[in-house]
């Protein structure tokens, strides 16, 4: 009986043959590390819901951006949880605000570094949602993008070297490129959130950028997970829209749909791997379960390989120090 031609195993029997047929190569190029700024000074308060990260005063997020960069990780992403918090999200449009603040410190300390902005209503609202709220409870779409695109720019004269609206309201990406062009800032790309679902595994960020909603859920704006052609219309909206980039959220249970959109797009696709999925794996890791080095690289990889030409995760630095090793 003739024996199959094909023996894949031929170019799996070395560390050497395995590493030069490997499809999907990691790199630090391709992470973003987020970070999540408090007011106060020397301030660095675990996240009890994810082991290994903190909330960070402006000079400690100073000093972790420093640590970033020197590990090799191009861009952090940064997310502000101010003490005062009204209707208006005023601290969000507040030249002086507290991402404001975090955003020049961190490009006057380390100007190579990029500052990814996020964009949104939720850490500096009462109420924690995205968007503007009627009475009745009803998210307002059409205020809550002029609102957004005001903090866009407020953020971009601060120095973001992108901004990274993540509200999905509907038209948001076109709001912020109008006023952007308009007021000088016609340089800062958008990264745009563009398929960013309804997911349970926000639930640990919500603890650290103290951005959980008062009332109801997000389900009337982010997308529902049973869905995937939506995230493709969501997506070329956004492209059409003027997004630099667009990123798919959360990363590892949405696999096809990243393939979906990088086959849909010619910008980059950015995917982000969200607190819960960071959580499950330390947690599992802190019971001896799971050895958190190989999930972790698994995970990524898997992320890439479905079509992530970058990706936002909590272990970019540790990842970019394994890879460098
Ligand atoms: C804010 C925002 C959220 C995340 C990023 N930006 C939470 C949410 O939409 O409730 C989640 C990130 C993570 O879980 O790591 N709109």
């Amino acid at each position: 009986m003739a024996f199959p031609s094909h023996r894949p195993r031929r170019t799996r029997q070395s560390d050497a043959w395995r590493r030069m047929v490997r499809e999907t190569r990691l790199s630090a190029d391709a992470l973003i590390h987020p970070l999540f700024v408090v007011p106060g000074r020397g301030v660095r308060h675990p996240v009890s819901s994810m082991p290994g990260v903190s909330q960070l005063s402006v000079d400690e997020a100073v000093n972790d951006a420093r640590a970033i960069m020197a590990a090799g990780v191009p861009a952090v992403l940064l997310f502000a949880a101010p003490q005062v918090k009204d209707a208006q999200a005023s601290n969000a449009l507040d030249p002086g605000g507290l991402a404001a603040q975090a955003i020049a410190a961190i490009k006057d300390a380390c100007p190579q570094l990029l500052v990814w902005a996020d964009v949104c209503l939720c850490g500096a609202t009462d109420h924690g949602h995205c968007g503007h709220v009627l009475p009745g409870g009803v998210i307002d779409n059409d205020s809550s993008i002029e609102t957004l695109a005001q903090v866009a720019l407020n953020y971009a004269r601060a120095g973001a070297d992108a901004v990274a609206p993540s509200d999905m309201m509907d038209g948001r990406i076109a709001a912020i490129r109008e006023l952007l062009d308009a007021q000088g800032s016609a340089a800062t790309p958008i990264v745009s959130y563009a398929a960013k679902y309804a997911s349970c595994f926000y639930g640990p960020f919500r603890e650290a950028a103290e951005s959980a909603p008062a009332f109801g859920d997000r389900r009337s704006y982010q997308m529902d997970p049973a869905n995937a052609r939506e995230a493709l219309r969501e997506v070329l909206a956004d492209v059409e829209e003027g997004a630099d980039l667009v990123m798919v959220k959360p990363a590892g249970p949405y696999l096809d749909v990243i393939r979906r959109v990088r086959d849909a797009v010619s910008v980059p696709v950015a995917a982000y791997q969200v607190s819960g999925e960071y959580s499950l794996i330390k947690a599992a890791a802190e019971r001896g379960w799971i050895d958190e080095r190989a999930a972790v690289i698994e995970t990524l990889t898997a992320i890439h390989r479905a079509g992530a030409d970058l990706i936002i995760t909590y272990w970019a630095t540790d990842v970019a120090r394994w890879l460098n090793a």
